[in-house]
């Protein structure tokens, strides 16, 4: 069962009932200012960090679930109150679409011959969500109505504001001016910063005081001042600060007018934040508020963010005969890389925005969807992430986007980070040919002093995970690798205590396959790099290095039909034949064959096709079985969650593209398709009424077999299945890959695409690439009408190329 459709020529998801199973959500913003916005108008947003500068209050855990956000109230005389986007008045509507788009969202309601279109986003160059109301008359007869609108403030900090109430509970400070309303608590003192939420026309009241507005024991869905047709005029001194607006207004019969809201963020010099005493310097808020004063001005912002969003996305697009693939590849899966990018894990309606900052495994990984996209940003972002890197070569697990600084709480330890900083800045060579990026002067730590090129970074990825090995020689797994749930080294009994940062137990014998596997596939990707761009005979050891590791796992890494997960603390294997539970984890398996491990001596074909019987189903491909039914401290978390559920076997789907890219190592163009297949949104839309999330985006995980929920997704949009799909779709099965001197064209295709087109711009130049098969032997290349050796484009300085190429 559907909830809406996609539709792929505006580029929008359209929702066509508010009741979807859960509240399905955009994101508005691309580098500073963000919000999240359901196609109810519910969420909220932040500027720069969803928790330290967090503009407006959202209730995660609330009933019903998704309230406040964005209110707007349409109220004429003895009619109940309604809201175009449904939330939060709930009143029935006669229409109702939502229209997620990229960058923006549409809510189209309507009621008694009144339509509403409501119409959110962030203007690229401004910290600032525009809400663009238009009413329009569609009756005979004249209507009176008085329209409301509301946000309730957050006090900045998300985290003191939903737990320090005996300080809350009196700083709240506004001021209103004109038609505008400002937020300034803690202004007053440490804070340089305030919100102000203007519209462009006079208003007949407002409040700022949200018990004022709603008035005693009343929901957003029927505030008193509404109810009565009347703003109090209200100031907020502590309590609950909130912005609300009334306008009156008058339509003749088929009238329309268009209101233009402005929810922004400004921020002062500390020596110029005052014009008088207590009064904010307004100056950088009022100009914005002019800059969109105008209905032209704000179409025009919106009309230039999707022109922004049309030339983005042209840098990889496909047409082939499968409309899913294609809304996948040219739409929906670009922008969640976009998203993820952008969020890492931090802000979702899953991620509370408070917890985690920016991951540096899931950041690096993120990058590899992403980089095509921004190459600029992409190399900001390395930098970024090999500043939090240690002198040992170990890293940070997360960083703040505030200050980039490492997060002390959760420290290092997880031993695979380390070598995905390889992976993305192999892809941002590729990408870009910018070699200059490994010579450019990086700090461990961020410590003045300590800077060393980026490439003596990677060196020390790499020797960090040589220097860390066990007993049998394989890397240790330290806190965690991949598998945060697996904790080899945290026997914890007590509840509350965190899985991962209490290492009790710290064996100095528990031993990781998957980062053995990873070691190989990223030691030969710094060999390259050496090669290429170093120390040629770094690179020679290198390869030999990974080729010992290689043996390594073939020797003490199988276990007979599969890659064993791991070593515990005591020396017992994880995910093998002898065990009872977890005896086959799907990380090692995809992550080996990906790095070529097994390839020659029949373990990778072996390896694959335990997946498929043990762990492959129609929703995905799960990540262990059978799984845990007990707790057991000598594996930590992936056994405290029931079976079936996160970590312990559900299709967890992060996993599946690896699987999918491994089984085109093996040139199975058909099973790698069906994999990427079972959990593509495009696909699963027409199950929505089981899988319960977006449509449109990736989850993280699905419920395994042996839930209570088979099928049923969760923790949608932040998930590095977005990156990997995307690097799966693109380059694996349609072929097109970068590399160092050009593009390769290796597709790995089903029988259901027989051709197709890309277009994809890659350094500067737009290939215009066709694809088709026609059973030939050896694959075909014409690159400007001459056939070529090989299957690798150089880097062409034109600004177009035509490729044709015949399999
Ligand atoms: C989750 C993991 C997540 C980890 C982050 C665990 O509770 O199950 O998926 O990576 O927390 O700390
Ligand atoms: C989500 C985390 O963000 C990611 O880093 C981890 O690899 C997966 N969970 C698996 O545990």
């Amino acid at each position: 069962m559907k909830y809406g459709y996609f539709d792929d020529l505006a580029k929008e998801y359209v929702v066509t009932t508010p009741l979807t199973p859960l509240p399905w959500i955009n994101y508005l913003g691309n580098k500073d200012f963000f919000g999240l916005i359901s196609h109810t108008a519910g969420g909220y947003c932040f500027c720069r960090d969803a928790r330290l500068q967090r503009l407006t209050r959202f209730r995660y855990n609330n009933v019903p679930a998704d309230g406040g956000g964005r209110c707007y109230y349409i109220k004429e005389k003895g009619k109940p109150a309604w809201s175009p986007a449904f939330l939060p008045c709930k009143t029935p509507l006669d229409a109702y679409v939502c229209r997620h788009g990229l960058g923006y969202s549409v809510f189209a309601g309507m009621r008694d011959g009144l339509a509403g279109e409501l119409t959110c986003f962030v203007p690229l160059d401004d910290h600032c969500e525009i809400h663009r109301l238009s009413l329009s008359n569609q009756t005979e007869s004249e209507k009176t109505l008085k329209l409301f609108s509301m946000i309730e403030w957050c006090l900045w900090d998300a985290v003191d504001d939903s737990q320090n109430f005996q300080r809350n509970l009196n700083i709240g400070e506004v001021e209103v001016e004109d038609n505008t309303i400002y937020h300034k608590t803690e202004y007053r003192e440490r804070r340089n910063h305030y919100a102000f939420y203007g519209v462009n026309r006079p208003i007949s009241g407002f409040d700022t005081s949200r018990d004022a507005f709603l008035g005693p024991y009343r929901g957003f869905d029927n505030p008193l001042a509404v109810d009565r047709e009347q703003s109090r005029q209200s100031i907020a001194h502590g309590w609950y600060p909130i912005g609300s607006h009334q306008i009156d207004i008058v339509l003749a019969p088929g009238e329309t007018t268009t209101i233009i809201y402005v929810l922004g963020y400004a921020q002062n010099e500390s020596d110029d934040k005052w014009t008088a005493h207590d009064v904010i310097n307004k100056t950088k808020a009022k100009a914005v508020l002019a800059k969109y004063e105008s209905e032209e001005s704000a179409e025009q912002a919106l009309d230039r963010l999707k022109s922004y969003w049309t030339e983005l996305l042209s840098k990889y697009q496909v047409k082939s005969s499968n409309e899913k693939i294609d809304r996948m590849v040219n739409i929906w899966n670009q922008y969640q890389c976009m998203v993820t990018f952008n969020l890492s894990r931090s802000a979702s309606y899953f991620e509370s925005g408070i917890g985690r900052g920016m991951g540096f495994r899931d950041s690096c990984q993120d990058l590899l969807g992403f980089v095509h996209l921004i190459p600029e940003r992409a190399r900001e972002r390395i930098l970024d992430l090999a500043s939090i890197q240690f002198e040992d070569g170990s890293t940070y697990h997360q960083y703040q986007p505030l200050t980039k600084q490492g997060n002390h709480a959760i420290g290092s330890g997880f031993n695979d980070d380390p070598l995905w900083l390889i992976a993305c800045t192999a892809a941002y060579i590729r990408e870009t040919g910018d070699k200059s990026i490994l010579f450019e002067e990086v700090p461990f730590d961020h410590k003045p002093g300590s800077e060393a090129p980026l490439f003596e970074h990677l060196r020390r990825s790499i020797t960090y995970t040589e220097n860390n090995r066990g007993p049998h020689g394989l890397p240790l797994i330290g806190r965690a690798d991949w598998n945060d749930c697996l904790n080899l080294n945290c026997f914890s009994s007590e509840p509350g205590e965190s899985f991962q940062t209490t290492s009790n137990f710290d064996s100095k014998i528990a031993e990781s396959v998957f980062i053995a596997g990873m070691y190989v596939k990223y030691a030969a990707e710094y060999a390259e790099l050496c090669e290429r761009f170093g120390d040629a005979a770094e690179g020679k050891a290198m390869r030999q290095r990974a080729h010992s590791m290689e043996k390594i796992i073939c020797e003490h890494g199988w276990d007979g039909a599969w890659f064993l997960r791991a070593y515990d603390a005591f020396g017992n294997r994880v995910g093998s034949q002898t065990c009872t539970e977890g005896q086959i984890y799907i990380e090692p398996q995809a992550m080996c064959v990906m790095a070529g491990v097994g390839l020659e001596n029949g373990f990778a074909e072996k390896a694959l096709n335990s997946v498929h019987e043990k762990l492959v189903t129609d929703f995905g491909v799960e990540l262990l079985a059978p799984p845990y039914t007990a707790y057991r401290q000598e594996l930590g978390e992936i056994t405290s969650y029931p079976p079936g559920y996160k970590e312990n076997g559900s299709i967890f789907c992060h996993n599946n593209p690896w699987f999918s890219i491994a089984e085109t190592k093996r040139g199975r163009g058909n099973e790698a398709f069906a994999i990427y297949r079972n959990i593509c949104p495009a696909y699963t839309e027409e199950k929505s009424d089981i899988h319960g999330t977006e449509p449109y985006v990736y989850s993280q995980t699905i419920g395994g077999r042996s839930g209570h929920s088979f099928g049923e997704a969760k923790n949608s949009w932040l998930t590095g299945t977005a990156a990997w799909s995307f690097v799966n779709i693109s380059q694996a099965i349609l072929g097109i890959m970068p590399d160092y001197d050009g593009l390769r064209i290796a597709p790995c295709l089903p029988d259901e695409l027989s051709s197709y087109r890309v277009e994809r711009v890659y350094r500067g130049c737009r290939y215009r690439i066709t694809v088709e098969r026609t059973n030939r032997s050896k694959p075909e290349i014409e690159v400007n009408g001459n056939l070529i050796e090989g299957n690798l484009i150089p880097a062409q300085t034109s600004a177009t190329c035509d490729v044709r190429v015949r399999l």
